[in-house]
C-alpha cells in the first residue's frame, strides 16, 4: 500500500492518540508489526509550536520513514502554515484531525466538530493539500462516521476531499456526538470506501485478529487503525499479521520478551521526557502493559508512589521477574476482556 510516493510496510496502522503514540511508542508500533504509526496531533497556534510539549512531538530523532504528523485547527491559513511548519521539521506526509470529539482551539472546536461545517472542512483541507503541494508531501485526513446520528455525511464529505487533493482518508466509525460511547459501526466506512477511489483506513473498536479480519473484509478498507487495543499491548501488530497471512494465532508474548519490551519503551520515554515527566508519564504506559496480570492492582499501587526513573525500572524489572518465576508467557485476554478495556481506554 502506497501513501503519495510512500511504500509501506503492511495495511496495519498505529492510530494518533494524544499522550499516548509518542515516538518511543510509534517505534516500538512499528518494531512489533504496524506498517505505519501517525504521530500525536500538532496544534496549528503558532503561539504553542515553541512549547515544551509541541517540541516534543515534531521530534522524530531515528524515526523509520515515512513520518506523518496530524495537525488539528479550525482556521484554514493557520492549518496550512503549520503544514508547512512541520514539513520544515521532517514530516512526509500531513494527516489532518477531524476525528478528535472534543478539542478546542482559539475557542472554536476542532477535530470531528469540523465535521458540522462541511464548507471550513474543505477549505482547511483544500489549503493544506496547496501548502504542501509544493514540497511534494501528500495529505491525509482522519474523521468520524458524522456530526450526529442524524447526521453522517462522511460519504460527502469523503468525496469533496477526495476532489480537493486528500490522498487517503481513515473514518473512526463513531460520530462526533457518540465520543468513545457505544460500538463502532462499519457500514459507513465501507460506503465512504465505495464512494472514493483514493485508499480508504477503517477505525474503530479493533481489538483482536478476528475483529481485524471482520472490519476488512466487511468495510473492504485497505488498511485498518489500531489505537486503545495497542496501549499496553503492541505486539497485537504481530499477532494480527500473523493471523491475517496464516488464519492461525500466534502464541502470546514469553514474559522475559515483554520484561525486555517495556524496559527498552522505558528507556527511550526517558530519554524523551526527562525524569520529572519521564517517571509520571510512563505510569499510565506500565500500567497499561501489567492489566490483568496477577498482583496488578498492588503493583500499580507501589508503583505510582517511586519519583524516580531508576526506581520505576528496577520495579517493572522485579515485577516482571517475579512474574517470569510463575509463567513462561503473559496470559491471553479473552474478547469480552478486550471489549471492556477498550471502552475504559476511550477517555478522549
Ligand atoms: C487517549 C486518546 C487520544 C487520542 N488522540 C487522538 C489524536 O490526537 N488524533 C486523532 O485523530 N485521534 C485521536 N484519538 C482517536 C484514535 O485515533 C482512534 O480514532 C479511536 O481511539 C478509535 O480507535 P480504537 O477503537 O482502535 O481505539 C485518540 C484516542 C484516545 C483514546
Amino acid at each position: 500500500m502506497h501513501i503519495g510516493s510512500h511504500l509501506l510496510a503492511n495495511n496495519l496502522f498505529a492510530a494518533p492518540m494524544a499522550g499516548v503514540t509518542d515516538r518511543p511508542f510509534r517505534q516500538l508500533c512499528r518494531r512489533l508489526g504496524a506498517g505505519y504509526a501517525v504521530s500525536e496531533m500538532v496544534t496549528s497556534r503558532r503561539e504553542l509550536w515553541g512549547s515544551l510539549k509541541t517540541s516534543r512531538r515534531v521530534n522524530h530523532e531515528g524515526e523509520a520513514g515515512p513520518i506523518a504528523v496530524q495537525i488539528a485547527g479550525t482556521d484554514a491559513p493557520m492549518m496550512a502554515e503549520a503544514a508547512a511548519y512541520n514539513v520544515e521539521r521532517g514530516a512526509q506526509i500531513i494527516d489532518i484531525n477531524m476525528g478528535c470529539p472534543a478539542k478546542k482551539v482559539c475557542n472554536k472546536w476542532a477535530g470531528s466538530a469540523l465535521m458540522q461545517d462541511e464548507a471550513l472542512a474543505v477549505a482547511i483541507a483544500r489549503a493544506v493539500v496547496e501548502a504542501c503541494a509544493a514540497h511534494g508531501v501528500p495529505v491525509t485526513l482522519k474523521m468520524r462516521t458524522g456530526w450526529c446520528r442524524s447526521h453522517k455525511n462522511a460519504v460527502t464529505l469523503a468525496r469533496a476531499f477526495e476532489d480537493v487533493g486528500i490522498r487517503m482518508l481513515t473514518v473512526h466509525g463513531r460520530t462526533r456526538e457518540q465520543g468513545y460511547g457505544g460500538h463502532a459501526e462499519y457500514d459507513t466506512i465501507a460506503a465512504v470506501k465505495a464512494a472514493v477511489s483514493i485508499p480508504v483506513v477503517a477505525n474503530g473498536d479493533i481489538t483482536s485478529p478476528e475483529k481485524a479480519r471482520e472490519v476488512l473484509a466487511c468495510t473492504g478498507a485497505d488498511a485498518i487503525m489500531i489505537g486503545r487495543a495497542a496501549q499496553g499491548r503492541p505486539w497485537i501488530f504481530r499477532e494480527v499479521a500473523h493471523f491475517l497471512a496464516t488464519g492461525t494465532h500466534l502464541a502470546p508474548p514469553l514474559v522475559a520478551e515483554v520484561k525486555r519490551l517495556l524496559l527498552d519503551h522505558l528507556q527511550d520515554h526517558y530519554l524523551l521526557y526527562g525524569q520529572y515527566t519521564g517517571v509520571r508519564s510512563a505510569r499510565k504506559h506500565i500500567g497499561w502493559y501489567v492489566k490483568g496480570l496477577p498482583d496488578a492492582a498492588g503493583f500499580r499501587i507501589r508503583m505510582n508512589s517511586i519519583e524516580d526513573c531508576a526506581g520505576q525500572w528496577d520495579a517493572v524489572a522485579a515485577f516482571f521477574d517475579e512474574l517470569a518465576g510463575a509463567a513462561d508467557r503473559i496470559p491471553a485476554a479473552t474478547a469480552a476482556e478486550l471489549d471492556n478495556e477498550q471502552e475504559a481506554a476511550g477517555t478522549q
